[in-house]
């Protein structure tokens, strides 16, 4: 399996922990519970970094508390933003320079479940690109704040970029029943970008011959995650195009509160980072009322990529069927499947 460490594992996993900001904090406080009672024994270093942290001294995240990060096993992260800081400076100085700095080039978000009007389960995994696109910051300002000003912010794509993403859905996708891989891009409109997509994604697909590969244009995805997401089985897709499809997904597939995210490092040369698709959600905060099965699904990816698969296996299994409650209660039941299955 592509996210399996190679060899036994055993002892304990270093584990950076960022709660973050907002409703971060009370899901994984309910995700490490529920690892904990998995059996894995994690070794845990909490890292007070997000909004909060930057209103109170300024740091978003400095080079000595990156390097610091580089040496633990992976790290687990709730979410990070609040109204108070302009947007841009967490999102950008935190969640993307960690996801830039530590080469984390694969976002990976499975959906499952039965969309609304639908007859029949979907279950796909988007991998999102994660390092370059619309993201990378290019471009800039000229006379701002003037009936005259340009802005302009370019998309980066590079040949190794799109590459090792395409290959990675590829090889996921020989692991999966259905062997079945999506592009998504625009390649009609976007010529440049799409076409190197496009033509990197012919080249891998014929050393996978065992794969079935299709192509949708993004906007027609939006379509079809909503009336025949089933069609589905891994999409690889840029990382504008991945942040919004996976929203979507999470919509079609029993809410954004159970949207998973794996943010991985393939190479292995440093940590992947795990976190789930929501944001700090500043309105619920502190009530107690978030539901945590997003951070414990994102938990259990961490768990399969730290080679601990019985675990990971016991964690999604509990989340199967439906809990509700408060962000404890929903935390405490998934703690009673996970040990009545070890
Ligand atoms: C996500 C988020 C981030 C993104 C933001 C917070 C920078 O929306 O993880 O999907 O756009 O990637
Ligand atoms: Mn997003």
């Amino acid at each position: 399996m592509v996210l399996q460490k190679s060899g036994n594992i055993s002892g304990d996993h270093r584990v950076a922990i960022i709660g973050g900001d907002g409703i971060g904090p009370e899901v994984i406080s309910e995700a490490l519970k529920v690892v904990a009672a998995s059996g894995v024994k994690l070794e845990t270093t909490n890292f007070d970094l997000g909004g909060a942290r930057y209103l109170r001294d300024g740091e978003i995240l400095s080079d000595a508390t990156l390097n610091e990060l580089r040496g633990f096993d992976a790290i687990l992260l709730g979410a990070v933003g609040t109204p108070a800081v302009p947007p841009g400076v967490i999102e950008r100085g935190l969640l993307l320079k960690m996801r830039f700095e530590l080469d984390l080039y694969i976002n990976l978000r499975p959906f499952s479940g039965v969309g609304p009007g639908q007859t029949k389960s979907h279950d796909f995994i988007v991998i999102r690109e994660n390092t370059e696109g619309p993201y990378v910051g290019e471009g800039g300002v000229l006379r701002r704040g003037t009936p005259h000003e340009v802005a302009t912010q370019g998309s980066v794509n590079t040949a190794k970029g799109v590459e090792r993403c395409v290959r990675f859905a590829f090889e996921l996708a020989m692991s999966r029943k259905r062997k079945h891989v999506t592009l998504v891009h625009k390649t009609n409109v976007l010529t440049f970008a799409g076409d190197l997509w496009q033509r990197t994604f012919d080249r891998v697909a014929q050393e996978f011959s065992e794969v079935v590969t299709g192509y949708n244009h993004i906007d027609a995805a939006c379509i079809y995650f909503v009336q025949d997401p089933h069609r589905y089985d891994v999409i690889v897709t840029d990382n504008l195009f991945g942040d919004i499809l996976t929203d979507l997904g999470g919509a079609v597939s029993g809410g954004i509160g159970v949207a998973s995210s794996a943010n991985l490092n393939p190479a292995r040369n440093g940590p992947s980072m795990f976190e789930p698709v929501h944001g700090s959600a500043p309105d619920i905060a502190g009530k107690g009322v978030a539901n945590p099965v997003a951070a414990i699904l994102s938990a259990a990816h961490m768990l399969e990529f730290l080679g601990e698969q019985t675990a990971a296996t016991a964690l999604r299994v509990a989340c199967e069927s439906p809990v509700t409650g408060t962000t404890k209660a929903v935390g405490d039941e998934i703690v009673k499947r996970v040990r009545a299955s070890i």
